[in-house]
């Protein structure tokens, strides 16, 4: 297990934020895990590919970083092939492996940023699939009662950018490995409208699983800021979901603004879309700005601390408040030891 003291973190979060830690200990296999001292979560940070993170102060204990890898096929029926994932593997690099191998359910999620163990902390979702549709268990070591365990799809609670993990039990669990329920044969979730749209401007009618990933990774390239030139976490915010009776009024004083039908008699708004409305698109304080591609990322033009960022957020959140009434919450973990 690599050990680094007092590292800096600036270069593990896509933010590109400053911040640095106590300790950072490299976590390379399960026995690892085994000789870890006890997790103090008023100090310590599990850390995997630093995509979905806002650090607004530095971590004054240890940072664990999760890199146990391995990706294998366990058990094939004709239809289903159950593969196991290490939480140190980078994600699109497994939905590749996948692909390769003729499996699908991974193709909607392709290029979402990130590590592997990450993925059932916010049931990371896109293009209208999210985790959940092919995830059968979570294997994590429990930090309160130093075991390892083992949690079906149902037991991780997953719901819209959420699970036991994030909200419920946030910090309790180190996940080592997740295993996934693919199909061999395959077939196609087109629901998200702009898909449809890709594949066919493609000339594609009846696509093949690798040919949706690349329509995915083509609209994931043209709609969002690549972190490689400008720090970002991805949505700031999250969509909100309201009462229909909350929603029905709002759409009929905003008839453009998209919605969807989200369970139970609930309806998912376009964060973006009021953000945009709210002319905060492109907006900058500093170096904390609205990306100019996408109004619901947040973007680091340069020196922004994580406080630069958290008070736009603040600002975006109050805007969009006083304009539809409508309270925006943050997707990214506000990683904050004050
Ligand atoms: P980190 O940011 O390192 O950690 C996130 C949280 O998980 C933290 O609370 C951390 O403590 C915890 N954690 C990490 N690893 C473990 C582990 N092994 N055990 C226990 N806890 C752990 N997300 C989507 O859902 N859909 C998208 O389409 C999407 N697009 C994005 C696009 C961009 C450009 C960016 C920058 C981000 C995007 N995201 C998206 C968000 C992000 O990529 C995902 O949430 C991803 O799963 C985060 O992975 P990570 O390894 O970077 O996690
Ligand atoms: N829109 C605007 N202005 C913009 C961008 C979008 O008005 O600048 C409107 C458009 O009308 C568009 C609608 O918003 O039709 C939805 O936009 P998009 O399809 O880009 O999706 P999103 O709702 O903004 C969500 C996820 C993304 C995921 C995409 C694709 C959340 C919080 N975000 O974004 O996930 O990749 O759908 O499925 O649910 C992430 O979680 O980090 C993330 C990037």
């Amino acid at each position: 297990m690599k050990v680094i003291e007092r590292p800096s973190l600036a270069a593990l979060n896509t933010f590109g934020i400053s911040a640095s830690a106590g300790l950072l200990m490299e976590i390379e296999t399960e026995e690892d895990v085994l000789s870890l001292p006890s997790f103090r979560p008023d100090r310590d940070f599990i850390l995997g590919g630093g995509s979905n993170i806002l650090f607004l102060s530095d971590v004054p204990g240890v940072v664990y970083l999760n890199r146990i890898g391995g990706m294998e096929i366990l058990d094939e029926t004709p239809e289903y092939v159950l593969a196991e994932a290490g939480a140190g593997e980078n994600w699109h690099r497994l939905v590749r492996w996948t692909l390769k191998r003729g499996l699908s359910g991974l193709e909607n999620l392709s290029l979402i940023p990130g590590l592997t163990g990450a993925a059932p902390i916010q049931n990371i979702g896109a293009y209208g699939v999210e985790l959940s549709s092919v995830l059968q268990s979570v294997t994590a070591w429990d930090w309160e009662q130093a075991a390892w365990i083992t949690f079906s799809e149902k037991e991780c609670h997953f719901a819209y950018r959420d699970s036991r993990f994030k909200s419920a039990e946030p910090d309790r669990y180190l996940i080592t490995s997740i295993r996934l329920r693919l199909a061999r044969i395959f077939s196609p979730k087109l629901a998200y409208q702009g898909l449809i749209e890709e594949l066919s401007n493609h000339n594609i009618t009846e696509p093949t699983a690798t040919d949706v990933s690349e329509a995915v990774i083509r609209l994931r390239r043209r709609k969002l800021p690549d972190t490689a030139k400008i720090g970002n976490a991805g949505s700031f915010f999250k969509n909100p979901v309201i009462d229909r009776d909350e929603a029905d009024p709002l759409l009929l004083s905003h008839p453009d603004l998209p919605a969807w039908p989200d369970q139970g008699d609930r309806i998912k708004l376009s964060a973006a879309w009021m953000i945009e409305h709210c002319g905060l698109k492109g907006m900058r304080d500093g170096d904390a700005g609205v990306s100019d591609k996408h109004a619901l990322v947040l973007v680091n033009h340069g020196s922004a601390r994580g406080s630069d960022i958290a008070a736009l957020a603040h600002k975006v959140h109050t805007t969009v408040f006083e304009e539809f009434g409508i309270e925006l919450e943050p997707e990214p973990r506000l990683v904050d030891y004050r």
